[in-house]
């Protein structure tokens, strides 16, 4: 592009945009960042999270807790809210209580995942960068040998546990939450973890689940007035005074309370809707940047989803698609189907087919990458007898979109 053009453009967007008064006046609030001081509609999870973590107060060990529930409904904002009391009475009361929060999401779908964890609440602990090379035993008895020295209680809390367990070996997990037993003189060691179902607890044997021997909370999706009561917060707090109106808020908190009760999405949705209104100079938001705001929201996340997929899984997903928009009534679509569709696509892009055992794989994985999107059964077809049909939880305007995009992406 030549250089007059670009700074046209920049004049035009960036400058003007630096120049205008704009409705968002303050983005922190609409973000995950920020943790607000009230956590509203959690009394009950909370006072139970309170009930079961106080022994760690008098330096007992407290049971292992299990959160899990649907996404957005407060898991990770609760727990850190619980980390930001104990260390608040930890420090007034000069309490030998450290907690460690660790996301096991970012550390990824690696075997080493275990390693890199254990490594990051040791320099949580220590405040100290760990030295390379350093073994696995070699960290946990650091760990151990730490905590023993400093005469103090750990709370650990792993967000994301789920992915944690998938990829590693169960001894390695168990041999972290158990060992204190036999290590420390007194179970020093706490434990919370979270996820959003407790489908990983299948995965585990039956020693490792009865040492977990946790105590589950579950966490439920919100409802329209409490999803507008967390929304009103963020919107006195990020917007200009006035600028959103109570009907609006009333709206998208009961378009979301119906579609999944996700607070995260809601407050996405408000302040992708303030970002439109502030990119045309609007005073106000209205009820157009919000329902721009809604179908943007949607399909940019499914499309976020596929765009990182492999080649194959691409493919599955446009086979699932193409095949969905035939149906009048948009329904579920047979793994036969699918397959002739991809073999079709195969050849049209030039690549060869991997064998149905191998799609049938694909499949499954998509159904954890994809998550509610996509739903996946075994249908009975009377005397046909019984199939496995798939199915992309998306409206045909949409599927056509996320098409077009894949057919430009493959
Ligand atoms: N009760 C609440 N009051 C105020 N804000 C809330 C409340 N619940 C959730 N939020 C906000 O909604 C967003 C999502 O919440 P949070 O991250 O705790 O969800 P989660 O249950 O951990 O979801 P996931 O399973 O996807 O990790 C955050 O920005 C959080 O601050
Ligand atoms: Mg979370």
């Amino acid at each position: 592009m030549p250089e007059h053009k670009i700074t046209e453009f920049f004049n035009i967007y960036i400058e003007s945009f630096l120049k205008r008064k704009t409705i968002i006046k303050n983005p922190l609030y609409l973000s995950d960042i920020w943790i607000p001081e009230q956590i509203k509609h959690r009394d009950r999870e909370l006072s139970l999270i309170f009930q079961y973590i106080a022994p760690i107060i008098k330096r007992f060990k407290a049971p292992n807790l299990l959160l899990y529930g649907p996404t957005g409904t407060g898991k990770t904002l609760s727990v850190k809210y619980l980390g930001k009391q104990l260390d608040n009475l930890s420090t007034i009361k000069k309490l030998l209580i450290k907690h460690v929060y660790v996301n096991c999401r970012i550390y990824g779908n690696k075997s080493s995942s275990l390693y890199y964890i254990l490594r990051d609440i040791l320099s949580q602990l220590t405040k100290k960068v760990i030295k390379d090379g350093i073994k696995t035993t070699d960290l946990i008895n650091e760990l151990f040998s730490y905590i023993q020295e400093k005469d103090i209680s750990v709370l650990i809390i792993f967000d994301e546990i789920d992915s944690l367990i998938k990829n590693t070996k169960e001894d390695d997990f168990l041999y972290l939450i158990t060992r204190d037993d036999h290590v420390l003189d007194r179970n020093r060691l706490s434990f919370i973890g979270i996820s959003n179902t407790l489908d990983y607890l299948k995965d585990l044997d039956a020693r490792t689940l009865s040492s977990l021997n946790a105590i589950k909370i579950g966490f439920k999706p919100y409802n329209a007035l409490q999803l507008y009561d967390i929304l009103k917060e963020r919107a006195c707090l990020a917007f200009e005074e006035g600028v959103v109106s109570d009907d609006i808020l009333r709206y998208i908190a009961a378009w979301v309370a119906r579609e999944s009760g996700d607070a995260r999405k809601a407050i996405s949705i408000l302040r992708l809707a303030g970002n439109l209104a502030d990119a045309e100079s609007s005073d106000r938001v209205t009820m157009k940047h919000v329902e721009r705001a809604i179908e943007g929201y949607d399909l940019d996340s499914f499309i976020s989803e596929v765009e990182t997929l492999s080649t194959h899984h691409k493919l599955i997903v446009l086979s699932i698609l193409e095949e969905q928009i035939k149906l009048d009534d948009h329904s579920f679509v047979s793994f036969t189907e699918i397959y002739e569709r991809y073999t079709q696509l195969c050849s049209e892009y030039g690549l060869r087919p991997l064998s149905k055992d191998s799609i049938g794989k694909k499949i499954k994985q998509l159904e954890t990458f994809l998550g509610d999107y996509m739903e996946v059964y075994i249908k009975s077809f009377g005397k046909y007898g019984r199939k496995k049909v798939v199915r992309i939880n998306l409206d045909k305007e949409k599927a056509y979109k996320v098409i077009k995009f894949l057919r430009d992406n493959i």
